[in-house]
């Protein structure tokens, strides 16, 4: 019989703090393994389960066998399967997905085509929301299968009812929040706020002190009000129109109070941006946030323009680097720093 457990996913570089809060929620036995951590005992999964940080969340199992043909093999067949059918009994799925290195190959195209005829559901690579993966357990030498539990991500929430091209994933916005701290007296501040996700992610979190988000496009704002009311926090988030490069939206904003908390997903100038419009632009993002901070504020920034990033961080005076981090998000490995307010 195969090994089995549960395995924990988590964005890439946010190990520290996924850790932190799987093990506040109860979820305290874990050991790491790359992309995430191997839960120990399984009566802790619907504690882990509640974690923001998390990516996904899988049925582990581990072969001892030398490669995935003796997968086919009489007994581990039927060990796979009824763990993939155990899975899917448990949610509405309409197709099975199969990801593997090498997926294309006769051996891992029988093995997913068979898996997903017994399992009863159409092979659909594309869209099968019943996730089957298959990778070199690094641990055993043996072959480890891992069984998505949910038919979507951990990291997609109900509450995104509206997107936005340049959406932060949900997983990692609820990293930088922990990054930055959370206390229910916090004030706390998301400039550039897109659709949301940093705000709805610290509202959900905890309570706060205060919690405030603009963006200079209304379309934005709209956006990112349509999915408060979904996440049912839009009463506790104060959502403006502004635009960080106008003295006058900064000046008033201020007066309403400072902010301990600060974060922000800054253009990448790919999807929203440009390259040139940055290297103005980031200074001034920089400027902002310090006039809008109280002494002793937090500011938990994430861009993929890590060049222009790392330069106007050692050419300005208000922000001290203390914890920096590259997170796997959707392909690319942006900069995720997190600064205190340096006396100046
Ligand atoms: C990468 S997106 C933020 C995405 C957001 N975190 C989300 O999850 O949807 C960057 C945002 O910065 C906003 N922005 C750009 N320049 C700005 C400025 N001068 N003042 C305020 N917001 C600005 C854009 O409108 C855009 O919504």
């Amino acid at each position: 019989m195969p090994a089995s457990r549960y395995f924990l996913e988590v964005p890439a570089g946010t190990e520290v703090v996924a850790r932190a809060e799987l093990q506040r929620l109860g979820a305290k036995r874990l050991s790491e393994f790359p992309g995430g951590f191997r839960l120990v005992q399984d009566a802790d999964l619907a504690k882990a389960l509640r974690a923001r940080t998390l990516a996904a969340a899988y049925l582990s199992m581990t072969f001892a066998v030398p490669r995935p043909k003796a997968l086919l093999g009489d007994a581990n067949f039927r060990a796979l399967v009824a763990a993939v059918k155990g899975v899917a009994a448990r949610g509405v799925y309409g197709g099975l997905r199969f990801s593997a290195a090498g997926a294309d190959s006769p051996t891992m195209t029988r093995l997913a085509s068979s898996l997903a005829s017994e399992v009863g559901l159409p092979w659909r690579q594309d869209d099968g929301e019943l996730l089957v993966r298959l990778r070199p357990d690094p641990a055993t030498a043996g072959w480890e299968v891992l069984v998505r539990l949910t038919p979507r991500p951990s990291s997609t929430r109900a509450w995104r009812v509206c997107n936005r091209p340049g959406g932060l994933n949900a997983a990692v916005a609820a990293a930088m929040n922990e990054f930055a701290g959370v206390d229910a007296r916090d004030a706390y501040l998301n400039l550039m706020c897109g659709s949301g996700t940093l705000l709805i992610e610290r509202a959900l979190r905890a309570p706060a002190r205060r919690l405030v988000g603009f963006d200079v496009d209304p379309d934005a704002v709209r956006c990112a009000e349509t999915n408060a009311g979904a996440a049912g926090v839009a009463k506790r988030c104060e959502l403006s129109v502004g635009d960080l490069t106008d003295p006058r939206f900064v000046e008033e904003l201020g007066a309403t109070g400072r902010f301990d908390v600060l974060t922000a997903d800054a253009p990448w100038g790919d999807a929203v941006g440009a390259h040139a419009a940055n290297r103005a632009l980031y200074p001034k993002l920089f400027s902002a946030a310090a006039a809008l901070a109280a002494p002793d504020a937090r500011f938990c920034l994430l861009s993929h323009e890590l060049r222009l990033l790392r330069s106007v961080v050692l050419d300005q005076p208000w922000w001290r680097v203390e914890h920096e981090a590259q997170v796997a998000h959707g392909g690319h490995h942006p900069l995720v720093l997190l600064m205190s307010r340096a006396q100046e």
